[in-house]
């Protein structure tokens, strides 16, 4: 262990705890092959699953965009998370409570305010607070006649967490002074609000209160508390977004229903808590809500990580058209199906809720997500509608307006069947052929407008030449370090590297085999972690990660994760290297210069000496000979 690796036995039990597939399993959809698993890389704009996660090694690396590293990495990345918030948050997960490290600089990383994990604490703290009251025999009394009446079941309270708040102006106010809570706190999360004198009250008042929960951990990040007296307004009132809570990334019920989701491949939009809950007390557990807000690419790219279609389901009324032409511009930033159903067309019930409630209404709501349009359709349908009884020069303005706006939106860039059906639509809708439509738009790539995907996506990295691919021999198998002459690990110090981020790898390679510890990828992960911990801003964690388990999964693939193999591989590795290192100088222009006293025809003796041993072109030997086939 290095010194500084005091938290090393922490870091090590959460990773003991953290099983990689079940982690990232979580979040994405990960299917079995061979003794690995598969899925869509959440990384990069992904349509076939390109990324693999290898449980024996406990590590992930995506094919196409070189995402890669342990546990620890793959959560770093898809939170955007500091390594030490990255050990908390699974700790938490496994139920590990952590030894205190040393305390300075928490805080500090989020600027002002409390720290994320103090707010949390107090989420949870209120939380408990309005699900005690539900019981309390006074408190609860007026929650318990809603529920009730709402028919919401006892299993639902129980995973939904719902609870209730006193119809009092200072119960969180009281309760938070009888636990010692922070107040700061309380007021960042909006659930106590300031009077002029600059005491605390309530915000929530006698509401039913539905925990909105991080679809993760199934932390408490927000609440939402529907009025229990009809003349209170308004009926619905939601946390303010906070650090913790983003509604353009969140969606109500994903905790509860992420499973369902990548089991059917299917998620069902509803547009309130209660449809979330009624769906899923009748047993259909796919659906989640968005909060008061449109669908957004936030919104689609959570779900695509999940599954491949998502259904919208709205209310029919004004509101419901508008949030669904909204969501009609993701259709452009993720590569989902988004289908539309509008229940009140089709059943006469005005939301979910209602129409569970009622006889057959399961049957008939499954119907209805079954019979739901693809968007685009729907999009152009209503466009169609408008435009019936337009004249011809106001239809093709009109026309020209909606073309003008998809190009803007990514038309060019959309994949080739989505496209086509978007240009379908136009040309029906404008009543013209499709080469029209195909003819008006702009060839030049139009910049996508999505979020994900695209602008994380690095370029597939380079070929890796006999430095890189010996030390990704030495990530396979630390053990190999110790076989290794002086004068071969010499050959593979730091500095020797072409790329950067290799050398960032090295580093850590040498530090380790220093202290004696076996240069594995997973201690590499660990020791470049905390190297970036202890000084930011020297390099990208996440990057690094990447590069070292893409050095690492190369080596393996062409060894075909044989161990011989890998051991000859380095050797042959090793000694490639050590021809570059002796034909440098044998060319005019070699930078590098001669040793000392090496005459020309020193040099080219040597060289001959090599090509009878390597034949001609030295180098060619490792990149042609017997490299299994990768992509
Ligand atoms: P609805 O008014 O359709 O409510 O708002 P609902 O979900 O059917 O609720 P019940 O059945 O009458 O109890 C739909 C969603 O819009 C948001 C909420 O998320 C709500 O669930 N909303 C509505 C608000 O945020 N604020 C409001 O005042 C009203
Ligand atoms: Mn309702």
């Amino acid at each position: 262990m290095t010194t500084r690796d005091q938290g090393g036995d922490d870091v090590q039990r959460v990773r003991d705890a953290s099983d990689i597939v079940a982690v990232v399993g979580e979040v994405v959809s990960l299917k079995a092959k061979g003794r690995e698993y598969v899925g869509l890389c959440p990384f990069h704009d992904d349509r076939k699953p390109s990324m693999y996660v290898v449980p024996n090694k406990q590590i992930f690396h995506c094919f196409a965009c070189g995402a890669g590293g342990d546990v620890f990495t793959f959560v770093q990345r898809y939170h955007a998370m500091e390594f030490p918030e990255v050990i908390k948050l699974l700790a938490e997960r496994a139920g590990i409570e952590l030894r205190p490290r040393r305390a300075p600089a928490s805080g500090a990383a989020s600027g002002d305010g409390p720290a994320r994990a103090d707010l949390l604490e107090a989420n949870q703290q209120a939380a408990a607070f309005y699900r005690s009251l539900l019981t309390h025999p006074e408190h609860g009394v007026a929650a318990r006649e809603l529920i009730e009446r709402r028919g919401i079941t006892p299993d639902m309270i129980e995973a939904f967490a719902i609870g209730t708040s006193p119809a009092m102006w200072d119960g969180l106010v009281r309760f938070a002074k009888s636990k010692g809570l922070d107040e700061r706190c309380l007021f960042a999360l909006g659930l106590l609000k300031r009077r002029d004198d600059g005491d605390g009250y309530d915000a929530l008042r006698n509401r039913l209160i539905f925990p909105i929960h991080q679809a993760q951990t199934g932390k408490v990040i927000a609440f939402g508390g529907r009025r229990i007296d009809d003349e209170d307004e308004p009926k619905y009132l939601n946390s303010p977004e906070t650090s913790l809570f983003d509604k353009s990334r969140t969606l109500y019920g994903l905790h509860q229903a992420s499973r369902a989701i990548q089991k059917q491949g299917v998620a069902v939009v509803v547009e309130g808590y209660t449809d979330v809950i009624a769906c899923h007390q009748a047993g259909i557990t796919n659906v989640v809500a968005t909060l008061g807000t449109a669908l957004t690419a936030g919104h689609a790219a959570l779900l695509r990580r999940l599954c491949t279609t998502v259904v919208l389901l709205f209310d029919g009324d004004e509101a419901g058209q508008r949030a669904a032409d909204r969501a009609f511009e993701v259709l452009f930033s993720e590569a989902l199906d988004l289908k539309i159903a509008a229940l009140s067309t089709a059943t006469d019930a005005k939301d979910p809720d209602e129409l569970l409630k009622r006889d057959g209404g399961a049957e008939q709501f499954l119907t209805v997500i079954d019979d739901a349009q693809d968007l685009a359709v729907w999009h152009f349908a209503r466009i169609r509608e408008r435009l019936a009884n337009a004249g011809p020069a106001a239809r093709s303005t009109a026309v020209q307006e909606e073309l003008d706006r998809l190009v803007s939106l990514g038309l060019s860039g959309l994949p080739p069947v989505r496209k086509k059906l978007m240009v379908q639509q136009i040309a029906r809708a404008a009543g013209v052929d499709e080469a029209t439509v195909y003819a008006s738009i702009p060839g030049g790539r139009t910049r996508r407008h999505g979020t994900s995907g695209e602008a994380e996506l690095k370029p597939v990295s380079h070929k890796p030449d006999a430095r890189e691919l010996a030390l990704g021999c030495l990530l396979c198998e630390g053990s190999l370090w110790v076989s290794l002459a002086g004068e071969h690990r010499d050959r593979l110090s730091a500095h020797a590297y072409r790329s950067p981020m290799t050398r960032v790898v090295a580093d850590a390679v040498q530090r380790l085999t220093s202290d004696g510890i076996e240069p594995e990828l997973t201690a590499v992960l660990d020791d470049m972690a905390h190297e970036a911990t202890d000084h930011p801003g020297s390099f990208d964690p996440v990057e690094a990660a990447a590069c070292a388990t893409t050095l690492r999964q190369d080596a393996w693939m062409r060894c075909e994760g044989k161990l011989e193999r890998l051991s000859e591989m380095l050797t042959e590795c090793l000694e490639s290297i050590g021809i570059d290192d002796a034909l440098v100088g044998t060319k005019n222009n070699d930078a590098e210069p001669a040793p000392e006293g090496d005459s020309a025809l020193e040099r080219l003796e040597r060289l001959k000496s090599v090509q009878a041993t390597y034949g001609k072109n030295p180098r060619v030997r490792l990149t042609r000979g017997g490299v299994p086939g990768q992509a």
